[in-house]
């Protein structure tokens, strides 16, 4: 476990909070927090993280919302029937999923929803202020995990943007995990700006797009040409039914394409596809097909296979975005953290494609972390900071090493 500077309890408010990376964040936590499970795939929980003055597991307390009223341990329980939790850990922490469970808020819109954008704005701030306030919280992380919309087409605000705003407005940071608009909606750019909030995202990168963005930088450097890169995804669960529509999987497959173009310099040929298998539940199944000239223009071949647990592989992630960026709110950054591209398929802000120079970015960021100071009395409480309190980083700051960010 790492080493904890700050005893006060930080919220984690999950939108999608019902769903499956959501539940085996709260599972995953509890397991991990009561010494059930070791914390495999969690970064934040590794050496160079010890001093960085992250928040303890055991101090975080989760909420949030959803448009599904399905209780979390049943949740839970269908998972662990799907293979993905333990058998026994659903049991073993009922308890917190039953917390959890109190704090999660109807979303929206809901079918018939009659409230205007600002309405439900308004409503969810309401929500997420309230929590911090009854649990007495340093501030809240508000992590979006809800099923992948498709990119919004006019003016109007996707879910995504209002419950993004609706962390703007409760002075809380903002993660979007998911591919979803989020804070990417011009009409929130000035707002983002000037919240003085960190913010990161999007679309956490767990499988085949992890593996692109080593193997894209390797065909790079050993100046290797690559024709053609096509991948195809098999996938159930939630995840898969939402991607089933075209437009989800556009939003999608357009992050997995990205980091090709990034590290390898040009767009090579091929496509991606995502394939709903409902009978594979949240095991995924994801090929690269790579085709590629070596010297004197020899014609090869690399193909991958990657079988994964979807929300096995998210949930770590989760928990570290949560507490990496509620350690940049108490120290008082804001604005787009780069140094999160490592978990990203489409970073925010300036960051490097290739999973090394992330990693050497996250690195550094943690480094930078250890000789930050808390926020001011009154700041970072959850509740809505003066415009632009916070501070921007300096390009190039958080890969600088250990000098305090204050
Ligand atoms: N698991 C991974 O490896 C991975 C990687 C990257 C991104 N993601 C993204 O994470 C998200 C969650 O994945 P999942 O497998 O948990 O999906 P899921 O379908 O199990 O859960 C999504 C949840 O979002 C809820 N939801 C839908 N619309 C909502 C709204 N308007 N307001 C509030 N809640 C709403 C649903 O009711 C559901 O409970 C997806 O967008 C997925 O693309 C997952």
């Amino acid at each position: 476990m790492s080493v904890s500077r700050s005893e006060s309890r930080v919220g984690v408010w999950l939108i999608g909070a019902r769903g499956s990376v959501a539940t085996t964040v709260v599972a995953g936590c509890a397991a991990v927090t009561a010494g059930l499970q070791p914390p495999t795939g969690m970064v934040t929980e590794t050496p160079p993280f010890a001093d960085s003055g992250l928040p303890a597991l055991s101090s975080l307390v989760f909420g949030g919302h959803d448009t599904l009223d399905c209780p979390l341990p049943k949740r839970a329980e269908a998972l662990a029937a799907g293979g993905v939790l333990p058998p026994g850990l659903t049991s073993a922490v009922t308890a917190e999923l039953a917390a959890a469970d109190r704090d999660i808020r109807p979303g929206g819109p809901l079918t018939g929803d009659t409230r205007d954008a600002d309405e439900l704005i308004a409503a969810f701030a309401a929500d997420i202020q309230d929590f911090v306030r009854r649990h007495g919280l340093s501030r809240a992380v508000v992590v979006n995990v809800a099923s992948t919309e498709a990119a919004p087409t006019g003016d109007a605000l996707p879910p995504s943007s209002l419950y993004a705003a609706a962390a703007l407005r409760a002075g809380c940071p903002y993660v979007n995990f998911t591919p979803s608009t989020g804070l990417h909606h011009p009409a929130l750019a000035s707002q983002a700006r000037s919240s003085g909030l960190p913010y990161a995202g999007r679309d956490g990168k767990t499988g085949q797009t992890l593996l692109r963005s080593v193997l894209g930088p390797m065909f790079a450097q050993r100046a290797l040409t690559v024709r053609a890169w096509s991948g195809t995804n098999l996938l159930g669960g939630g995840d898969g039914a939402a991607l089933a529509d075209p437009a989800a999987a556009a939003a999608k497959n357009a992050g997995k394409e990205r980091v090709l173009a990034d590290t390898l310099g040009t767009t090579p040929q091929g496509e991606t596809h995502i394939d709903d298998v409902p009978a594979l539940g949240d095991w995924k199944t994801a090929w690269d097909h790579i085709a590629f000239d070596g010297f004197l223009g020899t014609r090869m071949i690399l193909q991958t296979t990657w079988q994964g647990c979807d929300s096995a592989l998210a949930a770590p992630l989760v928990l570290d975005l949560a507490r990496l960026t509620a350690r940049a709110h108490e120290s008082g950054l804001s604005g787009p953290l780069d140094a999160l591209a490592f978990y990203f398929k489409d970073p925010v802000g300036d960051a490097p494609s290739g999973l090394a120079e992330q990693y050497e970015a996250l690195i550094g960021f943690a480094h930078s972390l250890r000789g930050a100071e808390p926020a001011g009395p009154g700041e970072g409480a959850g509740l809505p900071q003066s415009a632009g309190e916070g501070r921007e980083l300096r390009p190039g700051e958080q890969t600088n090493g250990t000098e305090g960010l204050r």
